[in-house]
C-alpha cells in the first residue's frame, strides 16, 4: 500500500460536473476525474480518497481530521466557498498538513466576485484553468513538497 495518502476534496455543485456548465468546467463527470486522479496518484507512487460535499461544515469536518485520518496532504476545490469562507480558511491553516487549492476554470478570468480567493492564503498552492489537469497538477505538486514516504 502507498505510504504517501492524499486527500483530495471538491466542493459545492461540483457533483453536477459533466452537466454543469460544460463550456467552462468541461464535459467530463467528478467521478471520471476521480478516476484519472486515482490513477495518477498510483503512478506517482501515492493513494488518493476522493470525497465530494455541498456542506461547508462536512468539509470542515474532513479537513480537521485529515492528518489524524492519516492523510499527508490535501488537494482541495472549495467551489464557490473559496470566494467565501473563514470556516475553510481556518480549517486549513489548522490542519497541520498542506493543501493545494485547485480549480477546473480560471476563476481570476471570470466575474469580479470569483476574484478573490479566501482559502488560497492558507494552502502552499493553487492551480487554476486546466480543466481536471488542475487536480493532477496540484496533487504532483503537493507531493513534490512531501517527503517520499511518511
Ligand atoms: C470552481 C470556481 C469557483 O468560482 C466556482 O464557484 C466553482 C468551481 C472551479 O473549479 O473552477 O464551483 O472552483
Amino acid at each position: 500500500m502507498a505510504s504517501r495518502r492524499v486527500l483530495v476534496l471538491s466542493g459545492p455543485n461540483l457533483q453536477r460536473l459533466g452537466k454543469r456548465e460544460p463550456e467552462i468546467y468541461g464535459s467530463r463527470t467528478l467521478q471520471q476525474i476521480h478516476e484519472r486522479i486515482t490513477a495518477e496518484a498510483s503512478v506517482l507512487g501515492a493513494a488518493v480518497e476522493c470525497r465530494q460535499s455541498n456542506h461547508e461544515g462536512v468539509l470542515v469536518d474532513w479537513i480537521g481530521s485529515a492528518s489524524e485520518d492519516g492523510f499527508c496532504g490535501i488537494v482541495i476545490n472549495p467551489g464557490a466557498y473559496t470566494h467565501t469562507s473563514y470556516a475553510l480558511y481556518d480549517a486549513l491553516l489548522a490542519a497541520g498538513i498542506p493543501a493545494v487549492e485547485v480549480h477546473l476554470s480560471n476563476p481570476e478570468a471570470r466575474e469580479e466576485f470569483r476574484r478573490h480567493s479566501r482559502t488560497a492564503a492558507a494552502c502552499v498552492g493553487k492551480v487554476a484553468g486546466f480543466g481536471e489537469g488542475s487536480y493532477l497538477l496540484g496533487l504532483r505538486g503537493l507531493l513534490d513538497r512531501l517527503p517520499a514516504s511518511g
